[in-house]
């Protein structure tokens, strides 16, 4: 087979071998010049005392062209080293020494945007995972923690600005060449040894917002938030989440800033959200601009947690790191469970739970039950950039949540302090975290632990009876095989529970311990199968899971009259929310099979639903996600073999009916909750949610004044989310004027780069067939650029993960343009072409004629794929 590519080795956590040499400190100088960029790097080592035998150390380093090489300042001669297969090995070292490499490398012609890359005449850097490698020679590994300097040197007119991590220590203009004072240099210090995917260097002009925070113990921190001149007035709301963010820690986890300096560096191109490097966090514009009349109101949460998460990780990441990759849970599994703190104590923790737990049921419960099933600490891995994913993040999120819930919120404290304290500076596992855990709290956690170990959802089964005059309580728990682990062990899943009598009521129960509330009992499971029993009158309704209590499947045979009842008393809103989803589903799967009872199935959810909106004034964020319809890729979930064409029927069927049965509260809801001042605080936003959900429905329903309210709004909007919320249901209904207000609505923001990733986006999202034709009209755009991962994440992506009716078209037109979209991207930026590979993976479940066409094309794609693709393809088509 003829890839281009070298085979991709497999790396095993059982492998895991220290470094034979450490570095202490690292001098680099990095020279930035038209064309081509010159490193230079001294590296003090010290032998490794683990393994005082060695002579011999290898490097890291990919694409490098080296210039020299000296030990102890003797240049080596050609027979000392090997540098092969992206490895640089140098032979005979003493115990200490300093290796002194001069490397040139090329940011200009870096479209994988790993390593220094350029973005927008600015050069920038992306480290993790394994970026480092790029820019010089080093053991790119986080388990070797060096203390950095950093020169930079570049031209002063064009990046008047040098940035890296720590303080700048020296500065001053070049002297040589006789052009004096056209090129200049800053040298930064990191004085906390890190390892080198933390590092991280800007050079560029930029705009800068100011600010200063005083730390808990009085020490002044210079907070410096950069971005694109023309994006000055988008950097308010992060700096307010920032300052939040580090106020959060002191007094939650007692968490202290330790630099002088705190910077975060807007990019435009980027591969991730964002980037926690050690005083220079570098992210996605996307996670960081933020101005009401560019930026929804999602898009203001997305800021201030991704803000938050990137604060965090200073300490849940920086101070303490990972031993390995396959640690990489320890890190954002933990940092994701302080983020969504965070977001729950600045706004509404019941709101914010609820979609934290919708993100997780719909993306990490199908890639658990996918090719890329893995566990939260995998055995394995081929490319480490394939394993940033929603297991990593959510799953070890919830699973740091359960540790919480077990040890109660004070003991978990003393936890992290002990975590924090006897871990700083170090590299660790995640058995260094639990064992945090279990020193303070006396607690037992090594059956806990196979929730990092074993990949997969399990489902809780739970039937019940009276009998005995008592109520009885059966759960089961059954992990699925998935690939690679066919046996499971039984979980400790900690369930929560209320039982709720015939006037939805919560019994009183004995609370237990567990940390339950009143009314409430947590049931901590650890068999295959255990019975729990309750004195309490016959005729309750259990409320079960609350709070999410595990990353579970719950399968209980809720009656309809049970459902309502949750629906209208629960005082969990997470089982409030779960109520109103199986009510949903249970009609709409009915529909997947008999079409034309989708007036029926809405008249009999009316009496529930009406009752959602009488309430909706009291929090309409809640009520915006009550009625919330599932979506069409979590209701092809539930069907196999996947026809997406009938669930799109299905799905678009019930839309329309329930438009019609409630259309009188639709229009009353658009109507009313139009704002006519505005406010970015969270009930506003919620109104928006509402009142653009309320719109959809109108126009789903048919109904004559859908058309009149969203070109009114869309014409005088007071901030993006009206405007967006506008445009969707112009577009997505067909509704007249839709076209024109495309078109207005590009030249109204042809020049913000991040408005215009929502023109695409919305477009590549209207459901049905005929989408592939205008996605790969909108291909060709002039504003379509294949080098800007948002733009392709904005359309491919939107197109591929969201639209399951166009993306799956009977025909296999979408699949012929996935696949050489995926190729064409993939020579550019592999991580982001392996990203968008995984839209793919319900390849397994498609019905045989998709999946014949389906197959076809990506065998075809992975003939000629990188690495990171062939990896993510392999497992799809294996399955
Ligand atoms: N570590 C980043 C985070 O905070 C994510 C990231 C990974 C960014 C790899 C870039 C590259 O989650
Ligand atoms: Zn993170």
């Amino acid at each position: 087979m003829e890839t281009g590519y070298a085979a991709v080795a497999i790396t095993r956590l059982q492998d895991y071998c220290p470094p034979a040499y450490l570095i202490d400190s690292v001098a680099l100088d990095v020279d930035i010049r038209d064309g081509v960029t010159t490193v230079t790097s001294s590296l003090s080592l010290r032998r490794n005392p683990v393994s005082p035998e060695s002579t011999v150390m290898t490097f890291n380093g990919e694409g490098l062209t080296l210039r020299t090489l000296a030990l102890d300042d003797v240049v080596l001669d050609s027979s000392r080293y090997r540098y092969e297969n992206d490895l640089l090995t140098v032979q005979g070292l003493p115990a200490t020494c300093t290796l002194t490499s001069v490397v040139d490398i090329e940011p200009e012609n870096n479209t994988a945007l790993e390593g220094l890359y350029q973005s927008n005449g600015m050069i920038c850097t992306q480290c993790e995972a394994e970026g480092f490698r790029r820019i010089t020679f080093f053991p790119d590994r986080p388990d070797v923690l060096a203390r950095f300097t950093t020169t930079v040197r570049a031209d002063k007119a064009r990046y008047p600005l040098l940035l890296s991590n720590g303080n700048p220590v020296a500065w001053g203009d070049e002297k040589s060449h006789g052009e004096e004072g056209a090129r200049h240099w800053v040298t930064w210090e990191d004085p906390f040894p890190k390892p080198c995917y933390l590092f991280a260097l800007v050079a560029g002009d930029l705009a800068c917002l100011e600010d200063t925070f005083v730390t808990v113990s009085g020490r002044k921190v210079a907070l410096r938030l950069y971005a694109e001149h023309r994006d000055l007035d988008k950097l308010d709301h992060a700096m307010a989440s920032l300052k939040n963010a580090m106020r959060w820690d002191e007094q939650t986890y007692g968490r202290e800033y330790d630099l002088d300096i705190y910077m975060i560096v807007a990019v435009s191109h980027f591969n991730m959200g964002a980037m926690e490097n050690k005083g220079l966090n570098i992210f996605n514009t996307s996670c960081v601009l933020a101005h009401p009349a560019t930026t929804t109101d999602a898009g203001f949460q997305r800021v201030e947690s991704v803000v938050a998460h990137e604060y965090f990780h200073n300490w849940s990441g920086n101070r303490v790191t990972c031993r390995d990759w396959f640690q990489l849970s320890l890190k954002e599994g933990f940092t994701v469970f302080r983020d969504q703190e965070f977001s729950a104590d600045m706004h509404s923790a019941a709101v914010k739970r609820v979609e934290d737990v919708d993100f997780l049921v719909n993306h990490q419960f199908p890639e658990d039950q996918g090719p890329m099933a893995h566990a939260v600490r995998p055995e394995k891995y081929q490319k480490i950039d394939n394993f940033y994913t929603l297991t990593i993040y959510e799953k070890g999120a919830e699973i740091v949540r359960m540790q919480y819930h077990l040890l109660g919120a004070e003991n978990f404290r003393k936890a992290t302090d002990h975590y924090f304290e006897i871990n700083d500076g170090k590299a660790v596992t995640c058995d260094d975290f639990v064992a945090s855990m279990e020193a303070v709290s006396g607690y037992d956690l090594s059956q806990f632990k196979r929730w990092y170990s074993q990949a997969g959802t399990p489902i809780l089964t739970v039937t019940d009876e009276y009998r005995d005059g008592q109520y009885h309580l059966r759960f089961r728990q059954h992990t699925p095989a998935t690939p690679g682990q066919e046996q499971k062990q039984p979980l400790v899943i900690p369930i929560r529970l209320a039982l709720l009598d015939e006037q939805g009521a919560p019994c009183a129960l004995d609370a237990g311990g567990n940390g339950a509330a009143e009314g409430e009992q947590v049931v901590i499971m650890d068999q295959a199968e255990q019975t729990v029993s309750f004195n309490v009158p016959a005729g309750v309704t259990p409320s079960l899971l609350r709070g999410f209590s595990a990353p579970v499947v719950l399968d209980y045979d809720y009656s309809v009259d049970q459902l309502a009842r949750l629906l209208a008393y629960d005082s969990d809103g997470y089982c409030r929310w779960n109520a109103a989803q199986r009510l949903y589903f249970a009609a709409l799967d009915r529909l997947v099979t008999e079409t034309d009872e989708a007036d029926a199935e809405a008249a009999a959810l009316v009496p529930v639903l009406e009752q959602v909106i009488a309430r909706s004034d009291e929090d309409p964020a809640q009520a915006a996600l009550l009625l919330s319809l599932p979506g069409e890729v979590a209701l092809g979930d539930r069907h196999k073999p996947l026809n997406p064409a009938s669930i799109h029927r299905a799905h678009s069927a019930m839309k329309k009916a329930l438009g019609k049965a409630l259309q009188s509260h639709w229009l009353s809801l658009s109507e009313n909750l139009l704002a006519t001042e505005l406010s970015m605080d969270g009930r506003a936003m919620g109104r928006r949610q509402l009142r653009n959900l309320a719109l959809d429905f109108l126009a789903a329903g048919e109904h004559p004044e859908a058309g009149r309210l969203a070109v009114e709004l869309f014409e005088l909007p007071l901030c993006m989310s009206e405007e967006l919320g506008a445009l969707r249901a112009l577009v997505h209904h067909g509704l007249p004027g839709a076209d024109q207000a495309l078109t207005q609505f590009a030249d109204r923001w042809q020049d913000e780069a991040l408005v215009m990733d929502q023109w695409f986006a919305v477009q590549a999202s209207v459901p049905g067939a005929h989408t592939v034709e205008q996605v790969s009209r909108l291909l060709e755009h002039p504003a379509f650029d294949w080098k800007t991962p948002n733009r392709v994440r904005a359309l491919v992506g939107t197109f591929t993960n969201g639209n399951p009716s166009a993306f799956h078209a009977e025909n296999g037109s979408g699949y012929q343009l996935f696949s050489a979209a995926l190729s064409r991207l993939d020579a550019i930026n592999p991580q982001v072409a392996a990203r968008l590979a995984n839209g793919a993976a319900r390849l397994p479940v498609l019905e045989p004629g998709r999946k014949a066409l389906l197959t076809e094309r990506l065998a075809e794609v992975k003939k000629t794929a990188s690495g990171n693709v062939v990896e993510v393809l392999g497992r799809i088509l294996a399955s």
